[in-house]
């Protein structure tokens, strides 16, 4: 008799918020050529997770899957099985992501299967939970602040700049020669000043650049200088330009070897890892719910 061996994820077939995520059984695939699978360790709760719960990228006509869509962008994990022409061992400890959101698979599962191109490598020093919350936002930062280039001394403001993706763009910034002001809450001023960068609980307008990980839109461009640059975060709805300033907009795009060097700063202390909490991958509804209160600076983990 054969058994068809399955692992446990969490999906939303119908969107509708945290009630309508389901944890279902999913048949174990083997990695074809080029791809790994592996036992996923951690898998954070990014705000993207809780917008496709509610169904805003099915409404958009981003998400369009017939069953179910996948919930969860980053991971980490150990590596189970490896396909043709892959040169990781069983058992490395690796991290990443899964891009795009019109997939019927995600992170929040016991497994996954995906290109071994796309993960890094979690140094020694650094526990899976801490590593897991890593990928999606420094590599979300690395890839905006390429799209800012070189400051050469000009003036940044970072929006959301405590929040996942701000927070890395903000030492990422500095290290390419911006002079980085984070706008955050007041409770945040602690953070942003051991981050090295200046302050603002209220911003004027006047700066070279915005990069907007508080997804201000069109009142983030309106804090740019006349021809300065913003960047966005959300490739599907950038706001319109004005006074010729340029607009750049951020789509992250998986890349291991990348993550690997990302990983491998959070262990230098260049960039700092922060997790909220941990829950079970069952108690997933109420870590969405967590997550939607607002105010929580880390990420919240689940663990499968
Ligand atoms: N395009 C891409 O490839 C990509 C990749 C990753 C993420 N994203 C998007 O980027 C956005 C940020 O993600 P994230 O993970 O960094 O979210 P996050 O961790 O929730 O951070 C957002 C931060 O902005 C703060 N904030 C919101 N409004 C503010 C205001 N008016 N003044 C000061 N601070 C304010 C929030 O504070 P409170 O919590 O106190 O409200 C929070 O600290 C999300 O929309 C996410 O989906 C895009």
């Amino acid at each position: 008799m054969t058994t068809t061996q399955t692992f446990r994820a969490a999906v939303v077939r119908t969107p509708g918020g945290p009630d309508a995520i389901e944890l279902v059984d999913l048949p174990v695939r083997d990695p074809a050529p080029g791809e790994i699978r592996v036992r996923v360790a951690a898998a954070p709760v990014n705000p993207v997770d809780l917008a496709v719960a509610d169904g805003y990228f099915h409404g958009i006509g981003l998400i369009d899957q017939p069953d179910r869509t996948g919930l969860g962008w980053d991971f980490s994990g150990t590596v189970e099985a490896a396909g043709e022409g892959v040169d990781l061992p069983v058992g490395t400890r690796v991290a990443g992501l899964v891009g795009g959101f019109d997939r019927d698979f995600g992170t929040y599962a016991e497994q996954l299967v995906l290109s071994a191109s796309d993960v890094g490598l979690v140094p020694a020093d650094l526990d899976l939970v801490a590593a897991a919350t890593l990928p999606l936002n420094a590599l979300t930062a690395a890839q905006l602040v390429d799209l800012l280039g070189d400051g050469g001394g000009r003036s940044l403001l970072v929006t959301g700049a405590a929040g996942a993706v701000g927070g890395y763009v903000v030492p990422m910034a500095l290290e390419r020669g911006w002079r980085v002001t984070g706008l955050a809450r007041a409770a945040d001023a602690e953070f942003m000043r051991g981050l090295g960068a200046d302050f603002t609980a209220a911003a004027e307008p006047g700066w070279d650049a915005v990069a907007d990980g508080a997804v201000m839109q069109d009142a983030g461009v309106a804090l740019v200088r006349d021809g300065g640059v913003f960047v966005g975060v959300q490739p599907s709805a950038p706001p319109a330009s004005e006074r010729g300033v340029e607009i750049r907009v951020v789509g992250v795009v998986p890349d291991g070897a990348r993550t690997t060097g990302l990983l491998a700063d959070a262990v230098a202390g260049k960039l700092v890892t922060r997790v909220a909490g941990e829950l079970p991958l069952a108690d997933v509804a109420d870590a969405h719910r967590l997550v939607a209160k607002g105010g929580v600076r880390g990420r919240w983990v689940l663990r499968p």
